[in-house]
């Protein structure tokens, strides 16, 4: 897949977001579009952005039992669009069905989907994740293993932060996809992100896409921004 950075269309309304677009001259970027947008404003806004040829990550992260995930990804599929995922921590047998009910909901569609997994989110931290999780062991073990558990259950990479890249490329082979969001300019605005990179970094660890939201969508300039993050990325 080819490497590019999905700005992160975390808005409210098609409006919203069709005005970030237009006035910021980001035409046929590639795009993120999450829960907030998606829940509002259902599949039109693929329609939409499909029109004004834009290459779409639909990132609902489905996380049910693995009858109910399939008939979902059956009818996502149908939107023919290039990423979807789920969550790994859903287990082997719901990403089986994930991947199945993609197949099935893709036959005659021009797109290969993608199906990817979310690891561990990047807005958690280790303590987090051994306390509340109940996971034990280090953020990068469990974003391995679950990683491993992802390519077995046939899907196509991960979402996981920038500095777990090498390790799950290692561990499951190297055209398996890492999708890292968490992507900063300058370490100094987290938000509410806890494993953060520049795009630099991202480069160095091998990310196949970037996933940007705020420091783009917040920016003075967000053409610019783009600009910028995408030199970076390709400068090494
Ligand atoms: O604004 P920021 O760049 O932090 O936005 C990151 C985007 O990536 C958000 O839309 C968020 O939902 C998404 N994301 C994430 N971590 C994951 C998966 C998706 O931050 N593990």
């Amino acid at each position: 897949m080819k490497p590019s950075i999905y700005i992160a269309l975390d808005f409210t309304t098609w409006k919203e977001t069709d005005e970030f677009i237009q006035m910021h001259q980001l035409q046929g970027l590639p795009v993120k579009v999450g829960m907030e947008l998606y829940y509002r404003e259902g599949p039109r806004v693929i329609e939409k952005l499909k029109a004004n040829n834009h290459p779409i990550f639909l990132d609902l992260k489905l996380h049910d039992i693995p009858s109910t995930v399939r008939k979902a990804m059956k009818n996502l599929a149908t939107l023919d669009i290039d990423i979807l995922n789920v969550h790994a921590l859903g287990g082997r047998k719901m990403m089986e069905q994930a991947k199945e009910g993609i197949l099935s909901g893709s036959s005659g569609y021009q797109k290969e989907t993608k199906l990817i997994a979310v690891t561990i989110l990047t807005s958690m931290n280790q303590k987090e994740m051994n306390l509340e999780l109940s996971l034990t062991g280090s953020i990068l073990a469990n974003t391995v293993q679950l990683s491993k558990l992802a390519k077995e259950s046939g899907m196509d990479g991960v979402v996981c932060s920038v500095h777990e890249a090498p390790q799950i490329k290692q561990a499951c082979t190297p055209s398996f996809l890492t999708v890292t969001p968490g992507i900063r300019l300058e370490e100094s605005n987290r938000h509410d992100q806890e494993r953060i990179a520049t795009p630099r970094i991202a480069r160095q660890n091998s990310s196949d896409i970037l996933v940007v939201g705020r420091s783009i969508t917040e920016a003075k300039s967000p053409y610019h921004a783009y600009e910028q993050i995408n030199k970076e990325w390709e400068d090494k």
